[in-house]
């Protein structure tokens, strides 16, 4: 079927000037880019997004990481696009990354792995829905 689902580039790529270069990734696998915004997020809003991983060790890690420099969110659509968006990203950890996936060529860690992308279709929803209204999704 076809989905939506929402990609982060974060502040790791975005400092070493690469949103060209992911976003090629996802175009290549088919994925069309329907929104998308540069945005610097507060504390506030990157602990907000990532609450499910409040209780995590790594959680104050990730929200001061999130925020510390511009990002850039984007809604991908296409076939089957969450699971298409999963494999093109490759592993959280780059060190377990598939050749050829954007963590593979381009992460540096598993904390600054890229790119995020949704797990699932709710997930996908509620992300989406965070950062964009209806009117902003031009498929
Ligand atoms: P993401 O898909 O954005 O969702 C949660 C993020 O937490 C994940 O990507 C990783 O970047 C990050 N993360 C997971 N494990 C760790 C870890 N051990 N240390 C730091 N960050 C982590």
């Amino acid at each position: 079927a076809i989905e939506r689902t929402l990609s982060i580039i974060k502040p790791d790529a975005t400092n070493r000037n690469l949103t060209g270069k992911i976003n090629a990734k996802f175009e290549d696998a088919g994925l069309r880019i329907v929104a998308q915004k540069r945005i610097k997020l507060s504390m506030e809003q990157a602990g907000k997004f990532y609450e499910v991983h409040k209780e995590r060790p790594f959680y104050g890690e990730l929200c001061e990481f999130m925020a510390s420099a511009p990002v850039v969110v984007q809604v991908l659509e296409g076939e089957n696009a969450i699971a298409k968006n999963r494999e093109v990203m490759g592993a959280t950890n780059p060190a377990n990354a598939d050749a050829g996936t954007i963590r593979k060529e381009f992460a540096l860690s598993v904390g600054e792995n890229s790119v995020h992308g949704s797990d699932a279709a709710e997930t996908a929803a509620q992300e989406i829905a965070f950062f964009f209204s209806g009117l902003e999704l031009v498929g």
